[in-house]
Protein backbone atom coordinates (compact mmCIF):
# COMPACT_ATOMS: atom_id res chain seq x y z
CA UNK A 1 0.00 0.00 0.00
CA UNK A 2 0.92 3.31 -1.14
CA UNK A 3 0.08 6.56 0.89
CA UNK A 4 -0.05 10.48 -1.08
CA UNK A 5 2.83 9.60 -3.51
CA UNK A 6 4.26 13.34 -3.84
CA UNK A 7 2.62 15.70 -6.58
CA UNK A 8 -0.97 13.87 -6.98
CA UNK A 9 -3.31 16.50 -5.88
CA UNK A 10 -5.55 13.71 -3.15
CA UNK A 11 -4.37 11.48 -0.45
CA UNK A 12 -3.76 8.20 -2.95
CA UNK A 13 -3.89 4.76 -1.17
CA UNK A 14 -2.57 2.39 -4.09
CA UNK A 15 -3.33 -1.13 -3.38
CA UNK A 16 -2.25 -4.02 -5.79
CA UNK A 17 -5.40 -6.54 -5.65
CA UNK A 18 -8.74 -5.57 -3.85
CA UNK A 19 -12.03 -6.62 -3.85
CA UNK A 20 -13.82 -3.67 -4.64
CA UNK A 21 -11.92 -0.50 -4.21
CA UNK A 22 -15.85 0.72 -2.77
CA UNK A 23 -15.65 -1.57 -0.34
CA UNK A 24 -11.84 -1.04 0.65
CA UNK A 25 -12.99 2.33 1.13
CA UNK A 26 -15.92 2.11 3.30
CA UNK A 27 -13.84 -0.35 5.26
CA UNK A 28 -10.98 2.59 5.75
CA UNK A 29 -13.05 5.00 6.35
CA UNK A 30 -14.49 3.06 9.48
CA UNK A 31 -11.54 2.44 11.05
CA UNK A 32 -9.75 6.17 10.29
CA UNK A 33 -10.23 9.28 10.26
CA UNK A 34 -10.50 9.71 6.28
CA UNK A 35 -9.57 13.21 4.32
CA UNK A 36 -12.15 14.28 1.83
CA UNK A 37 -10.84 13.47 -1.52
CA UNK A 38 -9.11 10.78 -0.55
CA UNK A 39 -8.63 8.09 -3.46
CA UNK A 40 -7.90 4.26 -3.59
CA UNK A 41 -6.61 2.73 -6.79
CA UNK A 42 -6.44 -0.65 -7.67
CA UNK A 43 -4.77 -2.36 -10.22
CA UNK A 44 -7.00 -5.47 -10.08
CA UNK A 45 -10.11 -6.10 -8.15
CA UNK A 46 -11.44 -9.50 -7.64
CA UNK A 47 -14.94 -8.54 -7.50
CA UNK A 48 -15.76 -5.79 -8.99
CA UNK A 49 -19.25 -4.32 -8.23
CA UNK A 50 -21.40 -2.32 -11.08
CA UNK A 51 -24.95 -0.70 -10.86
CA UNK A 52 -27.68 -2.90 -10.61
CA UNK A 53 -25.63 -5.80 -8.72
CA UNK A 54 -23.91 -6.25 -12.07
CA UNK A 55 -19.92 -7.33 -11.84
CA UNK A 56 -16.80 -5.33 -13.18
CA UNK A 57 -14.45 -6.36 -15.05
CA UNK A 58 -10.76 -5.18 -15.83
CA UNK A 59 -7.61 -6.73 -17.07
CA UNK A 60 -4.68 -6.52 -14.02
CA UNK A 61 -3.00 -3.26 -14.33
CA UNK A 62 -4.53 -1.85 -18.13
CA UNK A 63 -7.28 0.56 -16.56
CA UNK A 64 -8.56 2.96 -13.82
CA UNK A 65 -10.16 1.35 -11.06
CA UNK A 66 -11.04 3.21 -8.48
CA UNK A 67 -12.66 5.34 -5.41
CA UNK A 68 -12.67 8.15 -3.82
CA UNK A 69 -15.02 9.79 -0.88
CA UNK A 70 -16.60 12.94 -0.05
CA UNK A 71 -18.42 14.40 3.03
CA UNK A 72 -21.15 16.60 1.12
CA UNK A 73 -23.01 17.37 4.07
CA UNK A 74 -24.16 20.66 2.64
CA UNK A 75 -26.25 18.98 0.47
CA UNK A 76 -29.86 17.73 1.00
CA UNK A 77 -30.24 13.77 -0.21
CA UNK A 78 -32.63 14.81 -3.22
CA UNK A 79 -29.99 16.67 -4.79
CA UNK A 80 -27.91 13.94 -4.63
CA UNK A 81 -27.70 13.63 -8.82
CA UNK A 82 -25.33 16.64 -8.43
CA UNK A 83 -22.94 13.95 -7.51
CA UNK A 84 -23.36 11.67 -10.27
CA UNK A 85 -23.89 14.85 -12.55
CA UNK A 86 -20.33 16.26 -11.27
CA UNK A 87 -18.36 12.78 -11.74
CA UNK A 88 -19.76 12.07 -14.77
CA UNK A 89 -18.83 15.93 -16.37
CA UNK A 90 -15.25 15.57 -14.81
CA UNK A 91 -14.34 11.93 -16.47
CA UNK A 92 -16.34 13.13 -19.62
CA UNK A 93 -14.35 16.32 -19.97
CA UNK A 94 -10.75 14.52 -19.20
CA UNK A 95 -11.40 12.06 -21.87
CA UNK A 96 -12.25 14.42 -24.05
CA UNK A 97 -8.71 15.65 -24.29
CA UNK A 98 -8.18 12.32 -25.90
CA UNK A 99 -10.63 11.76 -28.44
CA UNK A 100 -13.96 12.98 -29.61
CA UNK A 101 -17.45 11.52 -29.13
CA UNK A 102 -17.36 11.25 -25.60
CA UNK A 103 -20.79 11.72 -24.57
CA UNK A 104 -22.63 10.85 -20.71
CA UNK A 105 -25.24 8.04 -21.03
CA UNK A 106 -28.07 8.83 -18.56
CA UNK A 107 -27.14 8.57 -15.66
CA UNK A 108 -23.84 8.06 -15.39
CA UNK A 109 -22.67 6.11 -17.67
CA UNK A 110 -19.18 7.72 -20.17
CA UNK A 111 -19.74 6.49 -23.82
CA UNK A 112 -17.54 6.41 -26.76
CA UNK A 113 -20.02 6.91 -29.83
CA UNK A 114 -22.48 3.85 -28.93
CA UNK A 115 -19.91 1.75 -26.45
CA UNK A 116 -19.48 1.66 -22.71
CA UNK A 117 -15.83 3.27 -21.54
CA UNK A 118 -16.55 3.88 -18.24
CA UNK A 119 -18.95 2.66 -14.92
CA UNK A 120 -19.76 4.81 -12.49
CA UNK A 121 -21.43 3.29 -8.59
CA UNK A 122 -21.95 6.08 -6.28
CA UNK A 123 -22.88 4.83 -2.82
CA UNK A 124 -24.10 7.57 -0.73
CA UNK A 125 -24.96 7.22 3.52
CA UNK A 126 -27.05 9.75 4.59
CA UNK A 127 -27.67 12.19 8.01
CA UNK A 128 -31.33 13.13 8.44
CA UNK A 129 -32.09 14.75 4.95
CA UNK A 130 -28.53 15.32 3.58
CA UNK A 131 -25.58 13.12 2.58
CA UNK A 132 -22.86 12.68 5.39
CA UNK A 133 -20.54 10.51 2.51
CA UNK A 134 -20.59 10.14 -0.68
CA UNK A 135 -18.05 7.31 -1.93
CA UNK A 136 -17.84 7.22 -6.08
CA UNK A 137 -16.61 4.39 -7.54
CA UNK A 138 -14.82 4.37 -11.45
CA UNK A 139 -14.15 2.33 -13.68
CA UNK A 140 -12.35 3.13 -17.19
CA UNK A 141 -11.10 1.10 -19.72
CA UNK A 142 -7.99 3.02 -20.60
CA UNK A 143 -5.43 0.57 -21.96
CA UNK A 144 -7.03 -2.69 -22.33
CA UNK A 145 -6.45 -4.35 -25.76
CA UNK A 146 -9.51 -7.15 -25.83
CA UNK A 147 -12.36 -7.53 -23.81
CA UNK A 148 -13.52 -11.16 -23.02
CA UNK A 149 -15.99 -10.60 -20.27
CA UNK A 150 -19.94 -10.50 -20.76
CA UNK A 151 -20.48 -6.97 -20.59
CA UNK A 152 -22.55 -5.54 -23.80
CA UNK A 153 -20.57 -3.31 -25.31
CA UNK A 154 -16.83 -2.07 -23.53
CA UNK A 155 -14.40 -0.08 -25.45
CA UNK A 156 -11.06 1.53 -24.02
CA UNK A 157 -9.12 4.70 -25.03
CA UNK A 158 -6.68 2.42 -26.65
CA UNK A 159 -8.89 0.95 -28.84
CA UNK A 160 -9.94 4.28 -30.05
CA UNK A 161 -7.01 5.90 -30.33
CA UNK A 162 -3.89 2.90 -30.69
CA UNK A 163 -1.89 4.58 -28.11
CA UNK A 164 -1.60 3.58 -24.41
CA UNK A 165 -1.53 6.12 -21.42
CA UNK A 166 -0.46 6.18 -18.19
CA UNK A 167 -3.07 5.94 -15.96
CA UNK A 168 -1.99 7.92 -13.35
CA UNK A 169 -1.77 11.13 -15.04
CA UNK A 170 -5.65 10.63 -16.90
CA UNK A 171 -6.71 9.93 -12.84
CA UNK A 172 -4.49 12.88 -11.55
CA UNK A 173 -6.19 15.06 -14.00
CA UNK A 174 -10.17 13.60 -13.18
CA UNK A 175 -9.48 14.52 -9.25
CA UNK A 176 -8.23 17.72 -10.40
CA UNK A 177 -11.32 18.46 -12.53
CA UNK A 178 -13.72 16.82 -9.54
CA UNK A 179 -12.20 18.95 -7.14
CA UNK A 180 -13.08 22.33 -9.33
CA UNK A 181 -16.49 20.91 -10.00
CA UNK A 182 -17.08 20.22 -6.26
CA UNK A 183 -15.63 23.68 -5.16
CA UNK A 184 -18.66 24.99 -7.61
CA UNK A 185 -21.29 22.84 -5.53
CA UNK A 186 -20.38 23.73 -2.52
CA UNK A 187 -21.04 27.47 -3.56
CA UNK A 188 -24.14 26.32 -4.98
CA UNK A 189 -23.67 27.36 -8.45
CA UNK A 190 -25.53 24.65 -9.62
CA UNK A 191 -26.98 26.71 -13.15
CA UNK A 192 -24.06 25.78 -15.22
CA UNK A 193 -23.35 22.20 -13.58
CA UNK A 194 -26.50 21.09 -14.99
CA UNK A 195 -26.39 22.95 -18.34
CA UNK A 196 -22.76 20.90 -19.23
CA UNK A 197 -24.66 17.87 -17.89
CA UNK A 198 -27.50 18.57 -20.17
CA UNK A 199 -25.15 19.63 -23.67
CA UNK A 200 -23.01 16.15 -22.97
CA UNK A 201 -25.91 13.99 -22.81
CA UNK A 202 -25.85 10.44 -25.02
CA UNK A 203 -28.28 11.20 -27.43
CA UNK A 204 -28.87 14.46 -26.53
CA UNK A 205 -30.53 15.12 -29.94
CA UNK A 206 -32.96 13.28 -32.25
CA UNK A 207 -35.18 10.41 -32.17
CA UNK A 208 -33.99 7.12 -30.65
CA UNK A 209 -35.33 3.61 -29.66
CA UNK A 210 -35.85 2.69 -26.15
CA UNK A 211 -37.68 0.52 -24.73
CA UNK A 212 -40.18 0.27 -20.91
CA UNK A 213 -42.35 -2.46 -18.92
CA UNK A 214 -44.48 -1.36 -21.96
CA UNK A 215 -42.88 -2.08 -24.72
CA UNK A 216 -40.21 -0.86 -27.20
CA UNK A 217 -40.83 3.24 -28.67
CA UNK A 218 -39.03 6.12 -30.20
CA UNK A 219 -39.02 9.43 -28.40
CA UNK A 220 -36.11 12.25 -27.92
CA UNK A 221 -34.83 13.31 -25.14
CA UNK A 222 -36.46 16.29 -22.93
CA UNK A 223 -34.29 17.00 -20.11
CA UNK A 224 -33.13 15.75 -17.09
CA UNK A 225 -35.17 16.76 -13.97
CA UNK A 226 -33.12 17.57 -10.97
CA UNK A 227 -33.97 14.56 -8.58
CA UNK A 228 -32.34 12.30 -11.54
CA UNK A 229 -35.42 11.45 -13.16
CA UNK A 230 -35.33 11.33 -17.39
CA UNK A 231 -37.85 13.00 -19.23
CA UNK A 232 -38.72 11.93 -22.76
CA UNK A 233 -41.17 12.57 -25.13
CA UNK A 234 -42.35 9.93 -28.06
CA UNK A 235 -43.66 10.23 -31.60
CA UNK A 236 -47.43 10.78 -30.19
CA UNK A 237 -45.83 13.99 -28.16
CA UNK A 238 -46.34 12.08 -25.29
CA UNK A 239 -44.06 12.67 -22.36
CA UNK A 240 -42.64 9.70 -20.40
CA UNK A 241 -40.84 10.33 -16.91
CA UNK A 242 -38.34 7.82 -15.63
CA UNK A 243 -35.82 6.89 -12.86
CA UNK A 244 -33.15 4.67 -12.82
CA UNK A 245 -33.45 1.39 -14.41
CA UNK A 246 -36.88 1.94 -15.59
CA UNK A 247 -36.23 2.57 -19.18
CA UNK A 248 -33.41 0.60 -21.52
CA UNK A 249 -31.72 2.63 -24.42
CA UNK A 250 -31.77 0.05 -27.28
CA UNK A 251 -28.16 0.38 -28.95
CA UNK A 252 -27.38 -0.16 -32.38
C1 LIG B 1 -21.41 0.17 -13.73
O1 LIG B 1 -22.07 -0.87 -13.55
O2 LIG B 1 -21.43 0.75 -14.80
C2 LIG B 1 -20.60 0.74 -12.60
C3 LIG B 1 -19.25 0.13 -12.56
C4 LIG B 1 -18.37 0.71 -11.49
C5 LIG B 1 -17.04 -0.01 -11.42
C6 LIG B 1 -16.07 0.64 -10.49
S1 LIG B 1 -14.46 -0.06 -10.62
C7 LIG B 1 -13.93 0.79 -9.20
C8 LIG B 1 -15.09 0.78 -8.22
N1 LIG B 1 -15.06 -0.41 -7.39
C9 LIG B 1 -16.09 -1.21 -7.65
O3 LIG B 1 -16.28 -2.30 -7.10
N2 LIG B 1 -16.89 -0.67 -8.57
C10 LIG B 1 -16.41 0.61 -9.02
Amino acid sequence: MMLSPDLFPVPLIHISETNSTNSYLQTFCAKEKTEEFTTVAADYQTSGRGQRGNSWESEPHKNLLFSFVLFPEFLEARRQFLISQIVSLAIKEELDTYTDDVSIKWPNDIYWKEKKICGILIENDLIGRNISRSIAGIGININQEEFHSPAPNPVSLYQITGKQYDIYEVLKNIMLRIQSYYNQLKKNDTLSIVAHYEKSLFRKEGMHRYKDADGEFLARIVCVEPEGRLILEDEMQAKRRYMFKEVEYLLK
